[in-house]
């Protein structure tokens, strides 16, 4: 172990309480240091809901398992298609999933029976007794055929074009047959850190510019073949054969298609695309979904940072740019990743418009590796954190989404189109058209003890936060619901439509994802440390913390349990931190038996309906984890955590198989911690040298199924 490096001692500074600094810089482009952009007084207007509250018949989405039709005929079914039908049944209109099977009886009741583990700051992935995990994947691990042998010292965009990309995120894992033997994993590559990629850095300015455009190629997603290692949990790479599904997406070459109404809008036109409708690259892909008919959504996110020169952006654009964080008073706003020194359309000052070709859904077929990611417009324009999707029992589907900043929405998308079941051709088609039109809302949260909401975090007398909601109507199809603004305008600048409506300002809404199983919608939403500051939104009942270090999660019903419903109630099941804190709750559950957790991100469903919550930016002083707790029965509230990601990470995913047998999480941004670099790492996760993100699956030794 002799030319083991040196770790960094853990001694610098974090800020904002939670993260550090070099996760600041590379992530978000030093989005606290910015003034918060929704600056809008955004008063309530309650007028503009539209009254034509759907009542649409009931039709069962039917049989779940659908069978996909892959590349080269290939059949992709459930994990988990084996066994359901027979034992099917106890839980009625069960909404269409991929890769899911039915709930067994009494599910989301609290089977989840591993020993939880404690809080802890160990450079080492962390997961209960009777359990073990894996690397399935790392940065720089070949995905194409004719991948170069990762070198650090000698990295290449070419290379790694045809590598893992860095920093994952967002994981799915899709069936590639009914047995559970192979599947797809997708996985996004949220964003690079060059100083714990490129030996001897020397600063963003000193890098050559092939080493910006090999950050722009370790950017954007990865489509790998797994198999199951047999009779486990376990999952790796197939590392032999044809492959064909294996694929990079990049910011570097990947061209995707816009689709819906504000594909080719003057707003999105550029000199190298006069017609508006191609992009090359996709940006900062944060979380994601899988869709019943087995595609993958992913939410472009921090887009902003990527571009310079707003200041000299035309006038009339600036508070638009404002708006999206595109900070318009200097050429280069802090946290700038210096791009346009490899290619100027990431200059505004020559490209105005090519910001807003960033910063929506993509949806990806990777099951057809020549399909070309389309960028969905009618799913609107924010910082996406994902999109997650259910198909109501009309048969419409229900896509909803968060903008991941402070004070900013949440939104959920109505397909126009129907599901078609079935794993033909004609219905995969079909299917895959269904994001391209719809109706767009965005949401506006009443308040049941609003005079009792004073900033700490105390229980109203009525035992709970919680109201009801309404999903004021932006677009549908190419009609505008918002004064002064066209389809186009407000779907490409949907957080300027949301201000002018009224919606509620949360505390940075993240991941939003229903229950299949109950259609019930959990959001994350991570903190907020200015709610409550001079000049800003105050603490309200569903964000009911002012200085909100530790975030909370909000639970989503809607009306008559119709995810088209235009109206819902909402509680906050679980209000994070440490439980000796009198601000947290734990849905009323005995807090002297429940973990600690701290900024929630990303959630999941397990195949019984348990949520899985994963964390960044931990504030309680550990390592960012994994937890799960029951939805429903007396359990509910009863938070355990399962993981811990090594030092400086950040847990992403995570993604549970159909099957219960596998619990995939990504480790993001090991040992990010200012000060840190190739020569000298703050983390030695995974192979003992320096810091390298990858995705880990977690398996029980004894087969069985994961948490029960
Ligand atoms: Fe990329 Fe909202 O986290
Ligand atoms: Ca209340
Ligand atoms: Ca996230």
């Amino acid at each position: 172990m002799s030319d083991r490096p040196r770790l960094l001692p853990l001694l610098t500074g974090t800020r904002h309480g939670t993260r550090d600094a070099m996760t600041c810089l590379y992530r978000c482009g030093n989005a606290c240091d910015h003034p918060v952009p929704n600056t809008s007084d955004n008063a309530y207007f309650g007028d503009v809901v539209n009254a034509e509250v759907s009542r649409r018949g009931v039709v069962r989405a039917g049989a779940v398992g659908a069978l996909v039709l892959g590349f080269g005929g290939a059949a992709a079914g459930a994990l988990a298609g084996a066994a359901p039908a027979a034992a099917a049944p106890a839980a009625p209109d069960v909404p269409e999933g991929f890769g899911f099977g039915r709930p067994t009886p009494g599910v989301g009741n609290g089977a989840l029976t591993f020993k939880p583990i404690p809080p802890n700051k160990l450079d080492t992935l962390v997961v209960p007794n009777g359990y073990d995990h894996a690397v399935v994947i790392k940065w720089g691990d070949p995905v194409l055929p004719g991948a170069p042998a990762f070198d650090v010292h000698h990295q290449s965009a070419a290379a790694q074009s045809k590598q893992f990309g860095y920093n994952n995120d967002f994981v799915g894992v899709l069936p590639l047959d009914k047995q559970g033997r192979r599947a797809l994993l997708v996985v996004n590559h949220e964003y690079t850190n060059e100083d714990l990629m490129f030996p001897g850095f020397p600063g963003l300015d000193g890098l050559s510019v092939e080493q910006v455009r090999t950050a722009m190629a370790a950017h954007g997603m990865s489509v790998v073949e797994l198999e199951r290692v047999a009779g486990t949990g376990q999952w790796k790479p197939v590392d032999s054969g044809r492959r064909p599904y294996n694929r990079r997406v990049t910011a570097l070459s990947t061209k995707f298609d816009l689709t819906g109404p504000a594909a080719g809008s003057a707003w999105l036109r550029t000199a190298a695309d006069p017609k508006g409708r191609t992009v090359v690259g996709t940006l900062n892909n944060c979380a994601g979904g899988v869709t019943p008919w087995g595609t993958v959504l992913s939410g472009e996110e921090n887009f902003n940072q990527y571009f310079v020169g707003a200041d000299a952006a035309p006038a009339e654009l600036k508070p638009k740019l404002d708006r999206y964080g595109i900070s318009t008073a200097s050429r280069y706003p802090s946290g700038s990743r210096k791009w346009e020194r490899a290619d100027e359309r990431f200059d505004l000052a020559k490209h105005p418009n090519e910001a807003h070709r960033f910063g929506w859904i993509v949806e990806i077929d990777p099951f057809d590796p020549e399909s070309r990611p389309r960028k969905h417009t009618a799913m609107g324009r924010f910082k996406h954190e994902g999109a997650n999707v259910i198909v109501a029992r009309d048969g419409h589907v229900v896509a909803y989404m968060g903008d991941d900043e402070r004070f900013d929405y949440l939104y959920k998308f109505v397909s126009e189109k129907k599901f078609l079941k079935g794993n033909s051709w004609a219905a995969r088609k079909h299917n895959l058209t269904l994001l391209e039109s719809g109706t767009l809302y965005v949401a506006q949260l009443d308040q049941t003890s609003a005079g009792e909401i004073d900033g700490s975090g105390t229980l109203p007398a009525d035992g709970a936060f919680n109201g009801r909601g309404r999903w004021i109507k932006l677009v549908s199809g190419n009609r505008s619901f918002v004064d002064g603004m066209t389809a186009a305008d407000v779907l490409t600048f949907t957080r300027l439509a949301g201000d002018k409506v009224g919606a509620t300002k949360m505390d940075r809404p993240e991941d939003v994802e229903p229950s299949l199983l109950t259609g019930k919608v959990y959001v994350a939403l991570t903190n907020n440390t200015d709610r409550g500051k001079a000049g800003k939104a105050a603490a309200d009942e569903a964000n009911p913390r002012n200085s909100n270090k530790h975030g909370q999660i909000l639970e989503l019903v809607e009306d008559r349990n119709d995810n088209t419903s235009e109206t819902f109630t909402w509680s906050l099941p679980i209000v994070c931190g440490d439980p000796t804190d009198p601000s947290t709750f734990f849905a009323g559950y005995d807090k002297t038996t429940v973990s600690p957790i701290s900024c929630p991100d990303n959630v999941a469903f397990d195949a019984t309906g348990n949520l899985w919550i994963s964390t960044d930016g931990n504030a309680l002083g550990s390592n960012d984890g994994l937890f799960a707790t029951a939805v429903e029965g007396p359990e509910r509230g009863h938070l355990k955590q399962f993981l811990t990601v090594p030092i400086g990470a950040e847990t992403c995913g995570p993604f549970i198989t159909g099957d219960n047998r596998s619990v995939f999480v990504a480790v993001q941004h090991p040992g990010e911690i200012t000060g840190a670099s190739v020569e000298n790492p703050a983390s030695n996760w995974p192979d003992g040298d320096y810091a390298k993100p990858g995705v880990v699956v977690t398996w029980r030794l004894d087969g069985g199924p994961v948490g029960s």
